[in-house]
């Protein structure tokens, strides 16, 4: 009896003793896997979007994890606008499918469905600015809106300006039933839509921006600018017009709210989550906030020529960096883009009035609702609006100036 437990312990302990081995030549053979994995991935001096191209869809867990959080966005212009930006970006769990994307890279070139081929031959000479908006089928309110006031055909300030709306195929159809129907009414209505046979969703963003730059060198050559940006902008296309009738649009031009020294965000929670194996590199490079910028023709044929060798991003505003960066242009910031919108002092909601004059100096702010922009729009338009206090409505939501008023407006 002894013996026999002494044999079941002495077997027992053997056992373990194997079992443990076992398990630590596993993990130092991961360990060593792991550190040459890291060894292969260090970005190259050339600058590789995809640092390892042999395995585009391999990311484990235990990367993901290793990935340590980042600052997220730091704007060299608008320290301010950084609070702005983290409470607006909406915080969701990526259920991007990293994986089918990159295998499905190669598929860029979409038919496109409803096409406006005479958009730019209408006027002699072609529009001197074209108006390119994201938008989505749903949002009809925002296109009608956009259509009513800053998007209106025609001439500003003496430039003839064309419209056209950028939209895929809804993801949800149901939720849409009459969704054809509609757009090919609103397309015989406004000829200002073009749809391409791409789900339109926020990652294939980047589709929309390569198609519609291959659409503009191929329909729109002969435009002088184009202004790309969302449905939900507000845009003083008069200031836009004055800017650029200063501009050649035979030379480079890349002007907007431009982001420098973003960091790729390695947080699982974020909607912008990207795991290194798709961006290898600490930095993205100096890119457009998608709100709103503005490109000269040259520069639009450029671009579509360099994205086409650009590996698909799923962040289009980095992706057209990306393009930005292959063909060496430098984008410009303006102070008049105010693409993450304005920041409003959250502790004082009531002083959030609007204030005509303030948007009078401004080219495209973001983020604004289909009232706002009609609101805003008209105001401007007002032959009542004089603003004669400059200095004093530069910065109407500055803290200090603001209760300083409230105080005295009190007292008084
Ligand atoms: C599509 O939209 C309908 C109506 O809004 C909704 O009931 C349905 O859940 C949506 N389907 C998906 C897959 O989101
Ligand atoms: C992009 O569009 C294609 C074509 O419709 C679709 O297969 C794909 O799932 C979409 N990708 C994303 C990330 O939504």
């Amino acid at each position: 009896m002894k013996v026999q437990l002494k044999g079941d312990a002495i077997c027992t302990l053997f056992l373990v003793i194997a079992l443990c081995s076992l398990l630590y030549s596993q993990l130092e053979h991961l360990a060593l896997a792991g550190n040459k994995e890291q060894a292969h991935k260090k970005p190259s001096s050339t600058q590789r979007i995809f640092p390892d191209p042999q395995a585009p869809g391999r990311y484990s867990q235990e990367e993901v994890i290793v990935a340590r959080p980042r600052i997220i966005i730091t704007k060299k212009a608008e320290v301010d606008d950084y609070s702005q930006t983290t409470t607006v970006s909406p915080v969701t769990y990526s259920t991007f499918d990293f994986k089918s994307y990159l295998l499905n890279k190669d598929k860029r070139n979409f038919k496109l469905l409803i096409n406006q081929p005479k958009k730019c031959r209408r006027t002699p000479g072609g529009p001197f600015l074209l108006i390119a908006i994201k938008s989505v089928v749903e949002d009809f309110d925002r296109r009608e809106i956009v259509r009513k006031t800053w998007g209106r055909e025609g001439l500003v300030h003496g430039a003839q300006v064309q419209r056209v709306f950028l939209l895929g195929i809804p993801k949800n159809k149901t939720a849409l039933a009459t969704w054809e129907t509609l757009i090919h009414q609103e397309s015989l209505t406004y000829r200002d839509i073009l749809l391409w046979d791409f789900m339109d969703t926020f990652f294939n963003l980047t589709l929309k921006e390569l198609n519609f730059l291959n659409w503009a060198n191929e329909f729109c050559s002969n435009v002088n600018f184009i202004f790309k940006g969302d449905n939900d902008v507000f845009v003083n296309v008069e200031n836009i017009i004055d800017f650029l009738e200063r501009r050649d649009p035979t030379e480079d031009l890349f002007v907007g709210d431009i982001i420098y020294n973003a960091h790729p965000i390695r947080v699982r929670k974020s909607k912008y989550y990207i795991p290194e194996t798709m961006y290898g590199l600490g930095m993205y490079p100096a890119y457009a906030g998608g709100g709103g910028f503005l490109l000269s023709s040259q520069t639009m044929k450029k671009l579509s020529e360099a994205c086409k060798e650009v590996e698909l991003f799923p962040i289009d505003d980095v992706f057209l960096g990306m393009c930005l960066q292959r063909i060496n242009l430098k984008p410009v910031l303006h102070e008049g883009f105010k693409t993450f919108g304005i920041v409003k002092p959250s502790a004082a909601p009531h002083l959030q009035t609007f204030e005509p004059c303030f948007y009078k100096d401004l080219m495209v702010v973001h983020s604004l609702k289909v009232p706002e922009i009609w609101l805003m729009w008209n105001l401007l338009h007002s032959p009542r609006l004089s603003c004669t206090q400059k200095k004093q409505v530069k910065k109407p939501f500055q803290w200090k100036k603001k209760t300083k008023m409230v105080t005295e407006a009190a007292t008084s």
